[in-house]
């Protein structure tokens, strides 16, 4: 490589064109997925007050705000369900009638194979102690929650999810998931929260889906934000157990692990930009001490070029508007 003045690296940054045409990384509609909560019991949308934009709906304001975002190409619609009855063993999170099911079956019949249909699947929105498994006294018993998140699995592909992303961090779920998902639905794919932190950025999320732990913390079962080794670990557990995808959450402060992930592996990535990176942005922007637009496609265009093949983001609708 030659050096200045023979060299001008300014010369491809002289014009929007120029830039355009040199960029190495796209951010498109369809690299992103929006996450959406809908509410059992409630007649009005919800909004959450902690995440500017988004909100609890109903079934209806669901499948209205779902055209919006399918409208303008994004890739894919990820379902939280809030059910109106929480108890010890989350069994709502089951019912074939429950609310995350009825939400998935509105939105298949309602779009087909035109998006993504994506089903979280955990047990901290549905259970009354707000953990992610089933409980043994006051620790959570990894093996006996396998047997429940069987259950959920089979009853959202049921229900018309495409995509089963188990996010509880339980040991063996990716296997647990797959071997019940191969009786009767092996076509249906797993995209699993390899490497999810124990991280403080769910705050804003756990006021949109209310499965804040009524007791303790996430840190036993998920992963310990100072370690990229581990994920990569995770990572390989769930690409062994049969996972399609994997997901590295959160996905600002852990562009480090989305990179390692992505260079080892090689294999189909996603990031999650969680709630708190979302609220963190929306509030900066309100004050008008960061520009809403600006911001929020720089962060993208980051997660994207850190590894990620898919974005999911709260920003989705909005950035899929700006991008199109
Ligand atoms: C658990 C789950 C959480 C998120 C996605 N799935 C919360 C948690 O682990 O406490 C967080 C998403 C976000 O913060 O946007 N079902």
């Amino acid at each position: 490589m030659s050096s200045y003045p023979d060299f001008r690296p300014r010369r491809l940054r002289r014009t929007a064109a120029m830039r355009r045409a040199f960029a190495e990384t796209s951010l498109l509609p369809s690299d992103l997925v929006a996450p959406l909560f809908v509410k059992e019991g409630i007649d009005e949308p919800v909004p959450v007050a902690s995440m500017p934009g988004q909100s609890q709906h109903t079934l209806e304001s669901l499948l209205k705000e779902s055209r919006e975002i399918v409208e303008r190409g994004v890739a894919g619609l990820l379902v939280f369900g809030i059910p109106a009855f929480k108890d010890e063993g989350g069994s709502e999170s089951f019912n074939p009638d429950g609310i995350v099911q009825g939400a998935l079956r509105t939105l298949k019949d309602e779009f087909g194979d035109d998006v993504l249909l994506i089903a979280d699947l955990c047990l901290c929105e549905y259970t009354s102690h707000g953990h992610c498994g089933v409980l043994s006294g006051q620790t959570i018993d990894n093996d006996a929650t396998l047997d429940v998140y069987r259950r959920i699995a089979v009853s959202q592909a049921e229900a018309g999810a495409d995509i089963i992303a188990p996010s509880g961090m339980m040991d063996g779920q990716v296997g647990a998931i797959r071997s019940a998902l191969d009786a009767g639905h092996s076509e249906r794919a797993i995209l699993a929260y390899a490497a999810k932190y124990a991280s403080s950025f769910y705050g804003p999320f756990r006021d949109a889906g209310e499965g804040a732990p009524q007791f303790g913390d996430r840190r036993s079962y998920q992963e310990d934000p100072p370690n990229v080794d581990e994920a990569l670990r995770e990572v390989a557990l769930d690409i062994a157990e049969g996972a399609d995808a994997v997901m590295v959450k959160p996905a600002i402060g852990y562009l480090d692990v989305l990179r390692a992930v992505k260079e080892r592996f090689r294999y189909p990535t996603a990031a999650y930009n969680v709630s708190g990176e979302y609220s963190m942005l929306m509030a900066a922007a309100e004050r008008g001490w960061i520009d809403e637009r600006a911001a929020t496609l720089e962060t993208l265009t980051a997660i994207r070029r850190a590894g990620a093949d898919l974005v999911i983001t709260y920003h989705a609708k909005k950035a899929a508007e700006w991008l199109t």
